[in-house]
């Protein structure tokens, strides 16, 4: 066993450790990581790491053999969530050691879309309306949003916007769902939820939703979402009542669509791990919801104090592809003045986030980076 006096945090995974490195330095915590890829790039950032078989019996077998104090999953994918959520299950009843990471019940709404969609029906809360597909087209408004229960990235989702597509969609989603296609502005927002006490981040704007089915992946996003006919306030209430009847815990984020002509929210998907838009929350709140889990591990979080701490940045995040710039590591993950940036994500797609004082400051950084993002 590792010996250490200071407290010891076991992270599964690797690949978004880089986001973590330098907080537990900073704050004294010995990292532990377990990884099955023995390439990840990631692993010589922690004190020890050991390589073990795909799946959860490993990260677990460490935890106990190491006494750690707590466990961080940092899997930003959703296939291995259900089984994080049963190691969760495990460790917590069995061995009193805390697992930073949604429970199985949680999970099993928010990894299957029907079952998220029959939990926001259920709750009188605004989603698409949809249908399971059945084989008579005539029923089926267009467009149309077909998609498979499970999927990220847009990999599961296709729309269907004449009869020949239609046909096409009802014979390759057999078993899925399919959802009145809504034309608005794509909205996300991240919620920190540890020991019942929960709080919402920012709603981050996405663009538009098309016809292409464009994934928000690619294009401009800004934080925090500024539309005349919505209060930001509204939404954060509102996705934190989601997580509360979800019963999430660590970090969530909730996807939604705001109907351009009724200014409606409708509530499409649920992701029980971090987001791809921690970036963009971190710019403009000042609070990392990487490391808002490593103070939830610790047993030092404290939603009023995170509450508090709250800014109101403009943030803006821009696909970029391939820059060059030494600064895509580890060491330069934190925002850590008023009118700053980061770049992250793996090469030929790469983003970069920026922090300003005002969109003013925020246009001025673009220019000195030479960005030209008015084209998105
Ligand atoms: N009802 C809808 N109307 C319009 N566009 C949609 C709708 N549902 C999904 N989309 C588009 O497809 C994308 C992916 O859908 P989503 O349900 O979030 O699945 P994924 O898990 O792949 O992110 C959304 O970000 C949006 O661009
Ligand atoms: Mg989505």
């Amino acid at each position: 066993m590792i010996s250490s006096d200071k407290m010891k945090i076991l992270f599964v995974g690797a690949r978004l450790f880089d986001d973590i490195a330098i907080y537990t330095k900073k704050e004294g915590i010995t990292s532990i990581i377990t990884e099955s890829n023995p390439d990840s790039k990631n692993l010589h950032l922690s004190d020890f790491h050991y390589i073990v078989p795909r799946g959860m019996e490993g990260p677990k077998e460490i935890a106990l053999k190491e006494d750690v104090d707590a466990v961080v999953p940092l899997i930003g994918i959703d296939k291995p969530l259900f089984e994080i959520a049963e190691m969760k299950e495990d460790l917590e009843k069995n061995y009193g050691l805390p697992v930073v990471a949604s429970p199985v019940n949680a999970v099993s709404i928010s990894r299957d879309k029907l079952k998220t969609k029959e939990f926001f029906v259920k709750h009188g809360i605004k989603t698409p309306s949809f249908s399971k597909i059945s084989q008579n087209p005539s029923e089926i408004p267009l467009p149309a949003v077909f998609k498979q229960l499970e999927g990220q990235g847009g990999s599961g989702v296709k729309i269907a916007a004449d009869m020949g597509n239609l046909k096409n969609c009802i014979k390759d989603f057999e078993g899925a769902i399919v959802e009145e296609f809504i034309e608005g502005t794509e909205v996300s927002i991240e919620v920190l939820r540890w020991k019942n006490e929960t709080v919402p981040l920012v709603p981050v704007y996405k663009g538009k939703t098309t016809l292409e089915c464009i994934h928000p992946l690619d294009k401009l996003k800004t934080a925090p979402l500024n539309m005349e006919n919505q209060r930001n306030e509204d939404i954060r209430l509102l996705a934190g009542k989601i997580a509360d009847l979800l019963g999430s815990q660590g970090v969530i984020d909730i996807d939604m669509i705001i109907d351009k002509k009724t200014g409606i929210n409708y509530f499409i998907e649920i992701n029980t791990r971090p987001s791809g838009t921690r970036y963009l929350t971190a710019a403009s709140t000042n609070i990392s919801p990487m490391h808002e889990l490593v103070d939830m591990a610790t047993g030092n979080w404290n939603s009023k104090d995170v509450q508090k701490r709250i800014m109101q940045y403009t943030a803006l995040e821009i696909p970029i592809g391939d820059y060059k710039t030494k600064k895509n590591n580890y060491k330069f993950r934190d925002f850590e003045n008023e009118n700053c940036w980061v770049i992250h994500g793996p090469q030929n797609f790469q983003r970069i986030t920026i922090r300003a004082e005002s969109i003013h400051k925020a246009n001025e950084t673009a220019k000195r980076l030479n960005i030209d993002y008015k084209k998105f």
